[in-house]
């Protein structure tokens, strides 16, 4: 590392960012960077992200990449979208067993195999099988089919009729055995936190992984307030709204399009930063266009100020529902 400590402090919304050389730390309760080898951080070449505690890692981007369809994708350009993600900065890659049936996590161990100390990799039992000994078959199948020994984080995709106990005996098993690092949860709503959470205490779920994007807002009621509460960290899917994205001739299109003008970003750009406004939300778009890929990591720096926040929770209201949306 060359240049030493030569921080650049942002103070954003009483929320310190200090700009390493070789990353950013986020300095604020609960969300320290705990590394003290810079070598576990970013290259001091790569381009600035804002990395954040998540489970049992102290630096994992804000922004990450989604890869639900991606088996409809040509599987080249799945390769290049996901490699230049991580060079970018993108090395949050979620996944799932459910993904193609399988090959999309195929996709990804061939794409990522010399890379896979560079990733945060996470992957999803189906609830069909999320018995004690399915939970188990399940994640060593997503383990081979991604070519990895070890999963940063596994997920239980949704709620479903075996016992939650047995899954969560599961993940500890796997947690044992080192095939993965930390368990958490999808699509949850606010009575399955409520049972989860007379299980296994709210400091083992390593995160929700919700749909939460700005036309989506139900979790702000709710969900969001009970994880905040609990430090749960919370992990927006379909950020961009899945491919119907706000229009740009919409209201809140232009607004979004105004500020992005001003940052020198997408529209998109602007909406991923909103949802990581705050400290304990992650958001993993999926992208297959390398011009999305690099569109989606120039958010990962991107701080908006209060009265853009402020903008853009005007125009895109909250909404009464309080019911956790799925897709
Ligand atoms: N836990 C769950 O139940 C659950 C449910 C749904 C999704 N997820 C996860 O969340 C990820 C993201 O959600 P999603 O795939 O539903 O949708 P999304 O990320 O909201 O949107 C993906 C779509 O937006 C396009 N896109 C990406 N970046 C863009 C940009 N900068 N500008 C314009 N368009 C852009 C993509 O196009 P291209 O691909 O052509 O670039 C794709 O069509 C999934 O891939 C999956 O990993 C989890």
């Amino acid at each position: 590392m060359t240049g030493a400590a030569e921080p650049r402090s942002l103070d954003v919304d009483g929320e310190q960012v200090v700009r390493m050389t070789h990353c950013y730390r986020v300095a604020a309760p609960g969300l320290q960077c705990r590394t003290a080898a810079a070598s576990e951080h970013r290259a001091p070449s790569q381009p600035p992200m804002i990395t954040r505690r998540l489970a049992t890692h102290p630096a994992v981007p804000v922004v990450g990449q989604g890869t639900w369809n991606m088996e409809r994708d040509d599987p080249t350009a799945v390769t290049d979208a996901l490699r230049l993600g991580i060079d970018l900065g993108l090395t949050h890659i979620d996944t799932a067993e459910l993904y193609g049936r399988g090959e999309v996590e195929r996709r990804i161990g061939t794409a990522l195999a010399d890379r896979r100390d560079a990733i945060y990799l996470v992957s999803k039992v189906l609830p069909q099988n999320a018995s004690r000994r399915g939970t188990v078959s399940a994640c060593e199948r997503s383990l081979e089919r991604l070519q990895t020994d070890r999963l940063d984080l596994y997920l239980l995709h949704w709620p479903g009729s075996h016992p939650l106990e047995d899954t969560v005996a599961a993940f500890e098993q796997l947690i044992t055995q080192g095939k993965i690092a930390a368990w958490g949860v999808s699509n949850f709503d606010v009575p399955d936190l409520e049972a989860l959470s007379a299980i296994a205490p709210a400091s083992a779920i390593a995160c929700n992984q919700v749909l939460y994007h700005l036309g989506v807002r139900a979790i702000e009621h709710r969900v969001l307030p009970w994880c905040r509460e609990r430090q749960v960290p919370i992990v927006a899917y379909s950020p961009l709204g899945s491919g119907a994205f706000v229009p740009p001739r919409s209201p809140g299109g232009a607004l979004l399009a105004k500020i992005a003008a001003e940052h020198g970003v997408e529209p998109t750009s602007v909406a991923l930063a909103w949802l990581t406004r705050a400290p304990d939300v992650f958001a993993i778009p999926k992208a297959t266009r390398l011009a999305h890929v690099r569109s989606n990591a120039s958010a990962g720096d991107l701080r908006l100020t209060p009265g853009e926040l402020a903008a853009i929770d005007a125009a895109f209201p909250l909404g009464r529902s309080h019911r956790l949306p799925t897709l």
